[in-house]
């Protein structure tokens, strides 16, 4: 399973460097950590068996004219072995299917294994937008390319509003089988809302981990969390 933190614009290196100490301190089994910080703190992790690093984005060119943009390249230097792709708070400022298609592959390219972010906006909005977001990478990329994708309800994103087991269930399922038939043999996370108290809900529908957001500020919460799945 996958603890996957994504920090988002959060944090400053005091928090940082007192967070890693602490995780530093747990055994896990089975659980996976990515730790996925604002680019500038990436030089303040140091990576082991257990803790893995990650950014919160990659550019969709190697180098260049890029204006405040960072390279796959640039983030392999730094130890990060992830990158999350096309987050909701990226695609709501104009981040196009395109455009995660390029970074996709810019990460693969150097290695990097990207996490890919699907989601409808709404509710009640249905399922043709994941889908649409899931098929636009799966058919422009190699089906032996090692990629995740992260489930992430726009909606319960921060709200505390969660979906129930049987629809994560549905929607797992349906990007598992849609990748199969494309030969790919791909990993799903769910992220919204996701504590140490409702993290099962979304284990039984059969996430392969979490993508988690606020949770990560609160550091004995996190470790929490990261033990409970750990004893699953
Ligand atoms: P929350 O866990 O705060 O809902 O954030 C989820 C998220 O957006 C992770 O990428």
């Amino acid at each position: 399973m996958y603890a996957v933190a994504n920090y988002k614009m959060n944090g400053d290196k005091e928090f940082f460097l007192s967070q890693v100490q602490e995780l530093n301190k747990i055994d896990t089994k089975d659980t996976k950590i990515v730790l996925c910080p604002p680019f500038i703190y990436l030089p303040f992790f140091k990576v082991n068996e257990r803790i893995s690093l990650g950014a919160q984005d990659v550019a969709n060119a190697m180098k260049g004219r890029s204006t405040g943009q960072v390279s796959a390249t640039m983030l392999k230097e730094f130890d990060a072995e992830y990158v999350i792709i096309g987050h909701s708070e990226r695609r709501s400022n104009g981040e196009t299917n395109t455009q995660i298609v390029d970074k996709v592959k810019c990460a693969l390219e150097l290695g990097l294994i990207p996490i890919i972010c699907v989601g409808e906006l709404n509710k009640n909005s249905g399922n043709d937008e994941i889908f649409e977001q899931v098929d636009a990478v799966l058919k422009n990329i190699d089906h032996s390319s090692k990629i995740i994708f992260a489930y992430e309800p726009v909606w319960a994103i921060g709200s505390g509003d969660i979906p129930t087991t049987e629809e994560v269930k549905n929607v797992i399922d349906n990007i598992k089988s849609r990748a199969k038939e494309m030969n790919f043999d791909i990993e799903v996370l769910y992220g919204g809302s996701v504590d140490e108290k409702n993290f099962t809900t979304f284990s039984k529908a059969g996430a392969d981990g979490f993508l988690l957001g606020g949770i990560t500020l609160k550091t004995e919460r996190f470790i929490e969390l990261i033990k409970g799945m750990d004893n699953e």
